[in-house]
């Protein structure tokens, strides 16, 4: 591995700076979903147990270096403090004080990062305030991995530094999947626009040898190839980028799959009335909600003989049934292979997670990342400043 680990390095007496993402969801104060600080307790009680004092750096929304009350650590600790199963001591910003108080099996959250302007400035100042609480730097946050901020990175190189445990493993599953993944290999790329993800499918098609694509982008395809898509969601000024994607798939050899059928209502609502027919069919006053059973059929045959799946996006007007089915059905058929061992399957990034969930599908997908933008980028092949400056 080309990153040190919580395993090659003694925290017996040591404070250990522990960056972590817990970003979590909020309503009316209350944490709403609490996956992302699941995913840090193992090694916050690995550290503990190698003898080592905890201090956790993190942000929180987006304050833009000033101090927004309701983007304050302090409403988090509390869910931090249940999941750990350990006291948890939120520090304003005397971080020195409160690190000098520190209990032995006391973990310290510092107030958010962000609220310094030097964090989002990768400044070296800030990052040598906050080398100067610690002996050891932990990244254990590859969702904030594509921030090169001073606590992602110009601490990395203040401090003997290394992996977290859920780092390590997000770090393994992405190298699993596109690194040097078994073949063939899937992609299954969804959303509602191109243009947010022209990076991600110009490195895929380079990588992969099946590149699914759905949900409103499959639409900007469909038209560049001279299909009327009548009222549907669509890039059109963006024909010629997408012809372009399908001339490098072609030369690469790696097939794009559109919808073989398509889903289509007049109204864009839960419950509309619709019908599927071939894609090529739209009518003039309606739009296209979700691919249809027979594209669903393809790709499942696709899957069949797939040993490697990395998942991005919903297929459809995922958060409406009926126009969930083809997300719904894909990801079940995804994840059955996955549960009999057939197939690997790695899915991160923005509705991923909750289209996936809400198919009952993620508890046996292979490895689901808790990353959003980290995770996109990484799809488009960038190099991430947090994951190099551990190297
Ligand atoms: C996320 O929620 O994806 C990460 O915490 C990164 O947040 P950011 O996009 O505000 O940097």
């Amino acid at each position: 591995m080309a990153w040190k680990t919580l395993d090659d390095m003694d925290f017996a007496g040591k404070r250990a700076l522990v960056r972590v993402d817990i970003n979590v969801p909020v309503e009316n104060g209350t944490v709403t979903d609490t996956t992302r600080i699941e995913r840090i307790v193992p090694t916050v009680h690995d550290i503990q147990d190698k003898g080592g004092k905890v201090i956790l750096m993190a942000h929180f929304g987006r304050p833009k270096g000033k101090v927004v009350p309701e983007m304050s650590l302090e409403i988090v600790a509390p869910a931090v403090a249940d999941v750990l199963g350990l006291p948890v001591t939120w520090a304003n910003s005397d971080y020195a004080d409160a690190v000098s108080e520190m209990e032995d099996d006391e973990v310290l959250l510092l107030e958010n990062l962000r609220f310094n302007p030097g964090e989002e400035k990768n400044d070296e100042g800030f990052a040598k305030r906050l080398a100067s609480l610690g002996d050891i730097y932990v990244n254990d946050a590859f969702s904030a991995a594509h921030r090169a901020h001073a606590s992602t990175e110009a601490l990395a190189h203040l401090l003997p530094a290394c992996a977290g445990r859920l780092m390590a493993e997000e770090l393994s599953a992405l190298e699993k999947a596109l690194g040097t993944p078994e073949r063939p290999v899937v992609a299954v790329v969804g959303g509602a626009k191109v243009s947010t993800k022209l990076d991600l499918l110009g490195n895929l098609v380079g990588k992969v040898d099946h590149l699914v694509i759905g949900g409103g982008m499959a639409n900007t395809f469909l038209a560049a190839q001279g299909i009327n898509v009548g009222k549907s969601l669509c890039e059109h000024d963006l024909a010629d980028t997408a012809r372009d994607i399908l001339g490098k798939a072609e030369k690469a050899g790696c097939e794009i799959i559109l919808p073989r059928d398509i889903v289509v209502a007049r109204e864009f609502a839960a419950g509309a009335e619709n019908e599927t027919v071939a894609p090529n069919a739209c009518p003039a006053d309606a739009m296209i909600l979700d691919a249809g059973p027979a594209t669903v059929v393809y790709i499942s045959d696709v899957l069949d003989n797939a040993k490697t799946l990395v998942w991005n996006g919903p297929l459809g007007a995922f958060e409406m049934a009926p126009f969930d089915a083809a997300t719904n059905a894909a990801a079940a058929k995804a994840a059955n292979l996955s549960k009999a061992g057939k197939l690997i399957s790695v899915a991160g990034g923005g509705d991923t997670v909750a289209a996936l969930n809400q198919a009952n599908a993620a508890d046996d997908f292979t490895y689901i990342s808790t990353a959003g933008g980290a995770f996109l980028e990484w799809m488009e092949g960038k190099t991430l400043p947090g994951v190099a400056a551990l190297r």
